[in-house]
C-alpha cells in the first residue's frame, strides 16, 4: 500500500470520504480547507485522510476511512499513524481527532495510536446531522475528542 497526496487534478474518493461522515456539506468543506491523502492498492484508491490545520501548531486528521472490503487488515492503523508523522514532519506540535460516542472501534483505534480524549462535544451529532445515527446499537449524539502531543 502507498500512501500519497492527491493531486490538484484528480477528484477526491467521495464514495470513502463518506464512509467517515455522512454530511456531502461537512466532507467538502474539509476538503477545501485541507489536504487529502490517499492510500492505493494496485492504483485503487482504498483508504483516504484529510489533515486540516485547525490552530496556530494544531492539526486535526479528519475523514479517515478505510473500503469496506480492506478493513479489519491493519490500514486504518497505518493510515492514521501516518497522518500523524505527517503532521509531526511538517512542525506541528498537537494533533486531534474526534469521533462518536457510539463509534467504538474507531476510540479504540485512536486510542492505540497514542490519542488521549480530551473532552466532549455534547450533542454535536444532534446539532449538526439532520438524521438521527446510531451504531452498536447506541445513538450517537456526542463528539469525543481526542489529542497528542507530537
Ligand atoms: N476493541 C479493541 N480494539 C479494537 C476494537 C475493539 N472493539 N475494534 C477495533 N479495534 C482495533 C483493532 O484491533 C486494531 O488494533 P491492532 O492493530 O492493535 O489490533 C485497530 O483497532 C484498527 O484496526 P485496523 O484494521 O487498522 O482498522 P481498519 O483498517 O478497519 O480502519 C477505520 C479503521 C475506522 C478507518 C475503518 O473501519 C473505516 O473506514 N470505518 C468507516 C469510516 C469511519 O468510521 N471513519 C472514522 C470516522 S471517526
Amino acid at each position: 500500500m502507498i500512501i500519497r497526496e492527491l493531486n490538484n487534478h484528480e477528484k477526491p474518493p467521495m464514495d470513502l470520504l463518506l464512509l467517515a461522515d455522512p454530511s456531502i456539506k461537512i466532507v467538502e468543506g474539509y476538503l477545501a480547507r485541507g489536504n487529502c491523502y490517499i492510500a492505493e492498492v494496485d492504483h485503487k484508491m482504498i483508504g483516504v485522510y484529510v489533515l486540516l490545520s485547525t490552530r496556530p501548531e494544531t492539526v486535526e486528521i479528519v475523514n479517515v476511512a478505510v473500503a469496506e472490503e480492506y478493513q479489519g487488515k491493519g490500514l486504518g492503523k497505518q493510515l492514521v499513524l501516518d497522518a500523524i508523522q505527517k503532521a509531526r514532519a511538517s512542525g506541528y506540535k498537537t494533533i486531534e481527532i474526534g469521533t462518536g460516542n457510539s463509534s467504538i472501534p474507531q476510540l479504540a483505534l485512536y486510542q492505540k495510536c497514542g490519542f488521549r480524549i480530551t473532552g466532549i462535544d455534547h450533542d454535536f451529532f444532534v446539532k449538526h446531522y439532520s438524521d438521527e445515527i446510531y451504531e452498536n446499537g447506541i445513538q450517537c449524539r456526542d463528539m469525543i475528542r481526542l489529542s497528542q502531543n507530537l
